[in-house]
Parts: C-alpha cells; structure tokens; sequence
C-alpha cells in the first residue's frame, strides 16, 4: 500500500467499531467516541447502510479518521473506497483479498491468525495486519510468541479486547493499536446512551495514551 495504516491513524492507539443501522446512529457514535477522544474509527460492513455510513461520518466529522471493517471481497474494497472509507480492515487474508486491497491504494490490514497467513502478507509486501480473533487464537501468549519469528510484523489485535486487558494488548512492541466493539455495546446504542459510549472511549483513551506515546 502506499501507506500504511499506524502512519495515518489519529488520535490514541485505538480502533473503535462503529456498526449502525442507519447513519445518523453512525454519525451520533462516531460523536460519542470522538468526545472522549477517539481519532480514529472502523465501520463494519455488516449492516445494509454501513457504506452509507462511512459518507455520513466524513462528512459530519471531518476530523476523525473513518475506516471500513468486515472487508471481504474486491466489491467490498471498491465500494468502501467509494464511500470515502480512509483505510480498510479485512477479517481475512486470500490472494484475491490482499490483492485488492493493495488495488485500492488505500492503507489496510488483512486478518490473520496464523504463521503462514503472517508469512503470506509478507510476501505481498505488508508489514501490518489485523490479528484476529485475537483472544481466541491466542492473545497475548501468541503475539509474544509470533514476535520471534515475525520481527518487522505490527499487529492490531481484535476480538476478545475489552477495558481489562487493553493495557495488556497495547504494552506488547508488536501492537499497534487495538480495535473491537467494546467501546461501542450494541445495549447502549439501541437505548442511544452516548454519555456512556464517551465515558467507555475516554477511559480507553486514558490507557492508550498512557502506554503508547
Ligand atoms: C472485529 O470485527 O474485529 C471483531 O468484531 C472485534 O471483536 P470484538 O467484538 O470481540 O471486539
């Protein structure tokens, strides 16, 4: 890619997921977690207005760094870019994938969990990507272990992160930055508790910056 994805993001060492059933709920969680200083955001593909979304957020908040997350194909890729999508994250890593991606021109991480998925982005010449999911493949115990073989791989952890082992995830040298939905419950948006979607992102905001200067 022409650049990568730790040299653009804004703001602390995390990756919020946004996934809203319309954009103005994209727009108002994107808000509550820019409040509590959050500089950068991952819209999910996984609901019918995501790329909708995307558009809306750029345009509301022009500051805040707007990904797309769930890339799972070269239409997701194109259409995400389209969209005004800044950077894409993939769960996954195929040829096709990591090739279109590369196409877009835009900063990515392809998912991985494991070695020879590792060693495949880094014969197309990447030197970030998603770990994910992260808890389930190992965490912690497996990013060390990966750091001895995959000495110029940075990670970005996701799955299973939440305020208790944020810390943990953010103080490895091969992290990043951290993404999940944690900042962003599904039982505080459907009841539109933003207070509290800033509450949760300033908390995280305070760790991050604190480990990750
Ligand atoms: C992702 O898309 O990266 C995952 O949904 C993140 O997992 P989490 O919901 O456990 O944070």
């Amino acid at each position: 890619p022409s650049s990568t994805l730790s040299s653009v993001i804004k703001g602390p060492a995390l990756l919020p997921i946004i996934q809203a059933d319309t954009p103005h709920e994209a727009v108002a969680i994107a808000k509550a977690l820019a409040d509590g200083g959050v500089g950068s955001v991952e819209v999910v593909l996984r609901t019918r207005q995501a790329l909708a979304a995307i558009t809306a957020i750029r345009t509301a908040l022009p500051d805040l760094l707007v990904g797309a997350g769930t890339v799972l194909s070269a239409t997701d890729a194109n259409a995400c870019k389209a969209a005004g999508a800044q950077f894409l994250v993939s769960p996954a890593s195929t040829a096709k994938l990591l090739e279109a991606m590369l196409a877009s021109g835009l900063p990515f991480v392809p998912g991985v969990a494991t070695p020879s998925e590792i060693a495949m982005a880094q014969e197309y010449g990447l030197r970030e990507v998603k770990f994910f999911p992260a808890h389930l493949s190992g965490g912690i115990e497996m990013l060390k272990a990966l750091s001895g073989v995959f000495q110029q791989m940075k990670f970005c952890p996701t799955g299973g992160i939440g305020q208790h082992n944020l810390a943990e995830f953010l103080a490895l040298p091969n992290v990043f930055v951290a993404g999940g939905s944690w900042l962003t419950p599904a039982s505080m948006v459907q009841t539109q508790q933003w207070s509290q979607i800033t509450a949760l992102a300033a908390a995280a905001t305070a760790i991050a910056r604190q480990i990750k200067t």
